[in-house]
This record gives C-alpha cells, sequence and structure tokens, in this order.
C-alpha cells in the first residue's frame, strides 16, 4: 500500500456481498485500515472521494489468509442487505479486527458486534414480512396467453434477489411478477427474471382475487385467539395498504366476540381430531374453511352410497349443481358417468361417491358461475376429508378419475395416461385405480371423444372385473 492512500470501493449492486467480500479480502491482505476505505453503493455520490484509488490492491504473494469467524459470515452476509449506508464499512471494520482477535465476535458487549446482530435481524425480520405480506393479483396477459399475478411490496432492505427462491418454491407453478421500488422479479414457470425498479402504479390495484382472499380471511379469522397487539406487532400498519384483506381488520377487531360465539356453534374451533362417522365429516366440511374456496358462496357437499361400499368413486369437487343440489355428480359429468357404469355393469347405488375437493370453486362471470380446478394446495388441504371417508367406508376399491382426484389419493400429481390399467397399492390391502374424469370426455368432440370413451369404458371394465375378484 502507498502511504496515505485512500480506497474508493463502488458496489456494483447494493446486495452484492461476494463483491463485498472479494474486495475485503484483498485490502486486507494488503493491510488498509478500515479508515482508509470508502465503500460506495449505486446511486450514492462518490464525488467526494474524486482522488481515492479505485482500482483493487494487488495483496503480495506471501499474504497471510484472511481469517473470518464462522459466525461472522451468515451474519455478514444477511447485514449486507441492510439499507444502512455504513453496513459495508461495519463489515469491513469487523472482519479487520477478527485478524486480530478472532474470538471477537463472543463479546455480545462489543458495539460492532451488537450492531451486525442488529442490521442481521433487521434484515431477517423484512424478510419474514415480505414471505407473509405478498399479495398476488391476477392480471390477463395476452402476450403471454394465460393468467399473470402481481404483487406489489415495499421492502424495507435489499431483500428483493435474496428471496427470489422462496417465492420460486412456493409458487412454482404460477406466472408471476413481484415489483418492487427497487427492481423487480419476474417468473415464468421455469426462469426468472430480473427487471427494473417499478412504482406502486405499475402493479393492479384489485380484482377478483381480491375479493376471494378477503372473503378467505374474514373466515379464517378467529376470534378467539385474537391479540390486537400480537397482530399488530406482525402485521405493521404499513404493510396494511397492499393487503385487501386488511382493509377487514378494523371490522373483524369489532365484531370478534359475536363470531366467536356463531363459530362455537358451528363447530368451526374443533378440527383437530379425525372424525369418525360419516355424519361427523358432513358436519365438519360445512364448517371447513381451511381454504379459500369454503369461503365462497357454495355449500359443502357430502359423498353419497352405503358406508360398507366396496367401491369408492372420486371425482374433483362439485360442480354448479351439485353445489345447488347439494349432492355430487348429479349434474352433466354426473349423468354421463351413470350411462358408463351402466354400460361396464358397475351399479353405482352400491358404490360410495364422493370428491376430493368438498365445495365448488368458480368465478363469477355475470350470472354465470365458471368452474376453476382447485389448486394443488387446496387438494392437499382437503385431502383430511377424503381420507377420513375411507377410513370410515374401507372400500376394497378406489376410482379416482381425474388428476385432481388422483392427487387427493396419492398426495402427489401423477400423469392419467401413464397411471390408468394398473392399480396402485393404498393401505390396508385397499387397491386404487385412476382413469379420466368424465368432464374431459364431455369437452372432445367427434374421434377424439369416441377414444376417450373407449379408454373410459376399458377402465370400468378392468374395475368391475377387479372388484369381482377381490370379493370373490
Ligand atoms: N365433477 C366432479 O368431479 N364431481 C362432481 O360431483 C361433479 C362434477
Amino acid at each position: 500500500m502507498k502511504l496515505g492512500t485512500y480506497y474508493v470501493v463502488e458496489l456494483p449492486e447494493p446486495d452484492d456481498f461476494e463483491f463485498w467480500r472479494e474486495r475485503a479480502r484483498s485490502l486486507i491482505q494488503c493491510d488498509v485500515p478500515p479508515d482508509r476505505i470508502a465503500w460506495i453503493e449505486p446511486g450514492s455520490s462518490g464525488d467526494l472521494f474524486a482522488h481515492g484509488e479505485r482500482r483493487a490492491p494487488v495483496p503480495p504473494g506471501d499474504a497471510p489468509a484472511v481469517r473470518a469467524n464462522r459466525r461472522f459470515v451468515p451474519l455478514a452476509k444477511n447485514a449486507a442487505l441492510h439499507s444502512d449506508p455504513e453496513r459495508f464499512a461495519l463489515l469491513y471494520r469487523l472482519l479487520w479486527r477478527l485478524q486480530a482477535n478472532p474470538r471477537m465476535m463472543e463479546d455480545k458487549a462489543d458495539p460492532d458486534v451488537r450492531r451486525i446482530e442488529e442490521l442481521d435481524k433487521n434484515v431477517r425480520r423484512d424478510s419474514h414480512k415480505m414471505h407473509a405480506f405478498v399479495r398476488f393479483r391476477l392480471v390477463e396477459n395476452e402476450e403471454t396467453d394465460g393468467e399473470h399475478y402481481v404483487a406489489w411490496f415495499e421492502p424495507e432492505h435489499h431483500i428483493l434477489r435474496a428471496n427470489a427462491g422462496f417465492f420460486m418454491r412456493r409458487f412454482a407453478n404460477m406466472r408471476w411478477s413481484i415489483l418492487t421500488p427497487q427492481g423487480s422479479l419476474h417468473w415464468d414457470g421455469e426462469t426468472m427474471r430480473e427487471g427494473p425498479p417499478a412504482e406502486r402504479v405499475d402493479a393492479p390495484g384489485g380484482d377478483p382475487m381480491e375479493d376471494l382472499w378477503r372473503t378467505y380471511y374474514a373466515s379464517i379469522f378467529n376470534p378467539a385467539r385474537l391479540k390486537v397487539g400480537a397482530m399488530l406487532k406482525e402485521m405493521p400498519r404499513k404493510y396494511w395498504k397492499n393487503m385487501p384483506e386488511a382493509a377487514l381488520i378494523p371490522e373483524l377487531v369489532a365484531g370478534a366476540q359475536k363470531r366467536e360465539s356463531a363459530m362455537v356453534d358451528a363447530g368451526a374451533l374443533e378440527f383437530e381430531e379425525r372424525p369418525e362417522t360419516l355424519a361427523a365429516i358432513d358436519k365438519a366440511i360445512h364448517a371447513c374453511r381451511k381454504c379459500p374456496i369454503g369461503a365462497l358462496e357454495n355449500q359443502a357437499v357430502m359423498g353419497e352410497g352405503p358406508q360398507d361400499a366396496a367401491l369408492m368413486i372420486v371425482g374433483e369437487q362439485p360442480g354448479d349443481q351439485e353445489d345447488q343440489a347439494g349432492r355430487p355428480f348429479v349434474g352433466p359429468a354426473g349423468q354421463l358417468l351413470d350411462v358408463h357404469l351402466e354400460k361396464a355393469g358397475i351399479d353405482r347405488k352400491a358404490s360410495y361417491v364422493t370428491n376430493t375437493v368438498k365445495h365448488f370453486k368458480y368465478v363469477q362471470r355475470g350470472k354465470r358461475r365458471l368452474h376453476q380446478s382447485p389448486a394443488a394446495k387446496e387438494i392437499d388441504t382437503c385431502r383430511w376429508w377424503i381420507e377420513s371417508e375411507r377410513a370410515i367406508v374401507q372400500p376394497k376399491l378406489v376410482l379416482a378419475m381425474g388428476a385432481s382426484a388422483a392427487r387427493g389419493m396419492l398426495g402427489k400429481t401423477v400423469s392419467i395416461s401413464k397411471a390408468r390399467g394398473a392399480p396402485i397399492a393404498l393401505e390396508e390391502g385397499c387397491e386404487l385405480w385412476i382413469t379420466a374424469h368424465p368432464s374431459y370426455l364431455l369437452r372432445l368432440e367427434g374421434p377424439a371423444r369416441e377414444e376417450q370413451a373407449r379408454l373410459f369404458d376399458a377402465d370400468l371394465v378392468a374395475v368391475k372385473e377387479r372388484l369381482e375378484e377381490l370379493s370373490g
């Protein structure tokens, strides 16, 4: 190091910990003390240091390796995401001091140690808020010809990129964008793209999903557990404006006590144990609000048929007509099912007929309610009920029709074309057979419909024969 040299390090990105780490290593190996370095992040002016040395110093070949304590690195990675302009200087000062005192991180009274811990805590808290409070709104995307979900969020720290993986994993099958004043993330189901900073007006204001969230929140809001102070701590007011459901908070708090007694009456507070009778399941699904579908204007539809049926037939969810009638498979798909069951010689009345998801999921378009497929998460939540039904009915064979029913039985997605035609062993000797859903046939025409009807019939005949073997 030249005596008196002042180093200016311009970070390419405000969250670029790796860049800081590389530079910090060579500066330490060149013995540059903390007060001879200015750490400048993008967007802040480096003019004050116009005469500073911007090139990285080259450490001598025999420079000792830089020591970083194991506790320091994870803390530093997080603290580097803080919005405090002094954070990189703090990290360097700590690293510099660690060379002489490797146990320094254990000194809880040291002001630098306390500061890095505080930064780390603030950043973790900001990430936690982002995970909890990002709210996607549905927009139609003509370019990509599909649904696109857009969320607006204002993080306090530079946490956007660090949290990309979290949202990618959680919403892997959705096409989404998260817009923030610091930058944006765009996921198309396969690749993540970063984009420029955005403004509040770039994000959509509200849409029917918002109503769904709002209704959902109102229904899961548990007045029996209401603690206003704790709620405000968890969900500070500044996040409320981006969360549709937050608009309900004052109203919900006011009505909490009234709703509590109503929920107790409906049995909504008692869902922890598996019901032991079909009647108990019926009662419980009517009060179930474990996912937003149950909060729509619909009624739960219970399975029907003999409790000792050897065959359990499982569909996806009630449709519009089933919802109105309160019975499974009474609409167009049910009528087609009846025709094919009869053709295969299967007696519907001797079978237990039910659905994976107990409520009708739809979007309202004018007077019509359009069917919406349940999301994997919703199926997985509702599996509790179909498993409870199976435990009581104890069928020898389950026929799952369509991908949602197959997922409801197996807890994972399978391809119908690959899984059909052969049994899958479930517990207690029960066999699962998978076939297409009759609604799928209804959507086809001409030779394609004929071909699928032929495959459907063949599956039903195989089921009938297997049932006879199992009962024989
Ligand atoms: N589709 C289903 O999956 N179930 C019904 O009950 C009706 C239509």
